[in-house]
């Protein structure tokens, strides 16, 4: 294939690295990635005095992605024994690691516990009793916030909005439940009470449900301080600062998304009489989205004359899916085609069996034959992370590039690891 028609990512012709590594292949971008966290550097941390920002790891973790994070000084958010256990083996820092999640195992709670995790956000009063418990027997302590959710209905699919009061994640503001809890954590020996947390959604556009969810969050520190003395000293805002998904639409700003928030904490305490806390944020997708690409192999084309043409790729669902969960929408070109007008309006399918593992609707692209590469930008976040095996189909390989740089950071699973830990019990033998 002629070199000028391809699409070039991360310094790499993605062509030849699919030839090289195989289809379907995800491919990051260690200089974007790392873009991101210095523009969190000199937009936020070294902005703003006493401040903290944590990656989301659920949107993508593996050991190198750990080794990225640390050396730019970002810390990481986890929400599984799984993801701690991650971080520990890339030998990140564990007091840089928040631990979250509305039902984390006393197990998990235990491994924290030992390992050392900087914070722990409490989710319910239930899990307070259950980590107090744990904490008493091990005798070790920890410090933790409160996770609270501010009533707010962020603008985004319902699946990933977690701010408003009948989310499943937090306590909610109403009531006394908050001020209970404060006091009981304020008497604790084993654990100590920082402040707060909350994390409206994700995919936001515009920050109006941080900004209403910082006005119920100081009301908040305000109250607890008047109706018990508690003294907040730190606030985490959480992440989901959203990203393009379509041509044409503008990146994201994190400075347009963060400056008001900050304005806001700021003057808000002012107004209320509180020392500023320390300000936490925790941005996943934002960190790691545009730097991923995921590269196909074009298989079989199906023209159902006057009604729809489908592309199939060799992928799907199972490496992507979030347009099959939440219509999650993505964009695509024809990698070595990159030259050629569009002619035809295709869906991308995978080939999943399911009529819903469509990946793009309505994709303008060239003339294609099957061999053809297709490159789904934006596939950083949430693809890897979220991935299966329905159908039987092995992960991708993931591979990490930079300037004269390739490596393979995730093998490509085989047949056989799709078996591991099977086993045929005697009698069905
Ligand atoms: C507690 C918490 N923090 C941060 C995030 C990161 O969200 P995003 O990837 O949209 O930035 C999430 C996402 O679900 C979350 O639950």
């Amino acid at each position: 294939m002629k070199r000028k028609n391809n699409l070039i990512f991360g310094g790499w012709d993605v062509v030849d690295l699919a030839s090289r590594f195989g289809t379907p292949l995800y491919v990051l971008s260690e200089d974007a990635i790392r873009d991101r966290c210095r523009e969190v550097q000199s937009c936020f941390l070294k902005k703003y005095e006493n401040t903290h920002a944590v990656y989301a790891s659920k949107a993508f973790l593996t050991l190198a992605m750990c080794r990225i994070l640390e050396t730019e000084g970002i810390g990481l958010d986890v929400v599984s024994g799984g993801e701690i256990y991650t971080a520990a083996k890339a030998g990140f820092s564990m007091e840089k690691l928040i631990f979250h999640g509305n039902n984390k195992s006393p197990d998990e709670l235990r491994l924290a516990l030992e390992k050392g995790v900087g914070r722990i956000v409490v989710d319910s009063e239930n899990e307070y009793d259950i980590l107090e418990g744990i904490a008493e027997e091990v005798e070790s302590e920890a410090d933790i916030l409160f996770r609270v959710a501010p009533g707010v209905d962020a603008h985004t699919h319902k699946y990933i909005a977690t701010g408003h009061t009948a989310s499943k994640f937090g306590m909610p503001v109403l009531g006394d439940g908050i001020t209970r809890i404060v006091e009981r954590a304020m008497t604790s020996r084993f654990l100590h009470l920082k402040g707060f947390h909350f994390h409206v959604g994700s995919q936001l556009k515009d920050n109006m449900s941080h900004l209403m969810a910082v006005n119920v969050l100081l009301d908040l520190i305000s109250n607890v301080r008047d109706r018990s003395g508690f003294l907040t000293e730190e606030l985490n805002v959480g992440g989901g600062f959203g990203v393009p998904e379509l041509p044409g639409e503008d990146p994201v700003k994190l400075s347009d998304f963060i400056d008001p928030v900050m304005e806001r904490i700021i003057s808000g305490c002012e107004d209320r009489g509180l020392r500023i806390p320390q300000t936490i944020i925790e941005p996943g997708r934002w960190i790691v989205s545009e730097a991923g690409i995921t590269l196909y192999s074009i298989g079989l084309l199906k023209e159902i004359p006057g009604v729809i043409t489908y592309v199939s790729v060799d992928g799907g669902m199972t490496d992507n899916p979030r347009p099959a969960l939440y219509g999650a929408l993505y964009h695509g070109v024809v990698a070595n085609r990159m030259d050629e007008k569009a002619s035809m309006k295709v869906s991308v399918v995978g080939k999943c069996c399911e009529s819903g593992d469509v990946l793009i609707r309505d994709l303008e692209i060239p003339s294609i034959k099957p061999g053809d590469i297709l490159a789904v930008f934006n596939t950083g976040a949430y693809n890897f992370s979220m991935a299966s095996n329905y159908n039987r189909n092995p992960r991708p390989g993931l591979i990490l590039v930079s300037e004269g740089k390739a490596d393979i950071i995730v093998e490509r699973q085989t047949y056989e690891d799709l078996l591991r830990g099977e086993t045929i019990p005697e009698h069905l033998k």
